[in-house]
């Protein structure tokens, strides 16, 4: 299994994003969290910056939305030049509609589940998504602590997904670093997203490496 790293622009610096985006030109994606104050204690950004970070970076955006009515918004930010748009279990009434609208327009569709909500309800609809986010910290936030009781569910969502041979990435976000990293890769992710691990070491190619590395050499086959 490939792994690929996601750095999260929530703990850049806002006021130099172009230059942080540059400064993770070795990751496979950025990562963007959408925080609306409702779903979640915490606002970030919208539209307007999604679409310019959409233009000035090389690579692929992923937009992981932690807001309300995702059902309605997502489109937007599809529309917007997202390769793939995130939406919360606990927030969207329609997930298989949205996700066949996402995946229309050329977008990945994914879908999030909190610490404490499970992974068995998708395990019937699981080809309808391109990747299944778990969350590893209650969402909101960076710099929280890991929460390796979640690896339970990614261990029995990566055995679901061989048994019915679909290509289904596993993305965890939250707390994952260089330490954390090969705990998730061995229970079954394939896909890290990591903001204070990357943005808070003086050398942010280094700490993507770090990561890959460990992640990667923890791969169960
Ligand atoms: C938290 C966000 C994460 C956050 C992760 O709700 O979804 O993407 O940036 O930050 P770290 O890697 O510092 O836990
Ligand atoms: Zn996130």
């Amino acid at each position: 299994m490939n792994i690929q790293i996601a750095p999260s622009i929530l703990s850049a610096d806002f006021a130099n994003l172009e230059r942080d985006l540059k400064a993770i030109g070795t990751a496979d994606m950025v990562h963007v969290d959408v925080m609306d104050h409702h779903f979640v204690p915490n606002l970030t950004l919208g539209e307007p910056v999604v679409e310019r970070i959409c233009q000035v970076s090389d690579l692929p955006v992923d937009v992981h939305l932690m807001i309300e009515d995702p059902d309605r918004w997502a489109p937007e930010f599809a529309r917007l030049g997202a390769a793939s748009v995130t939406f919360h279990m606990g927030a969207t009434h329609a997930p298989v509609r949205l996700a066949r609208q996402l995946r229309d327009m050329g977008v990945k569709a994914s879908f999030a589940v909190r610490p404490a909500e499970p992974v068995e309800p998708l395990f019937d609809i699981l080809d309808e998504f391109d990747m299944i986010l778990i969350m590893t910290v209650e969402p909101g936030f960076g710099g929280q602590r890991f929460l390796s009781n979640q690896m339970g569910k990614v261990r029995r969502l990566r055995d679901r997904i061989k048994e019915l041979g679909l290509d289904t990435h596993i993305q965890v976000d939250g707390g994952v670093s260089a330490k954390t990293a090969p705990i998730v890769a061995e229970a079954g992710a394939d896909v890290l997203v990591a903001g204070s691990a990357v943005y808070g070491a003086p050398d942010r190619a280094q700490a993507i490496e770090a990561i890959r590395g460990a992640a990667q050499a923890a791969v169960r086959s």
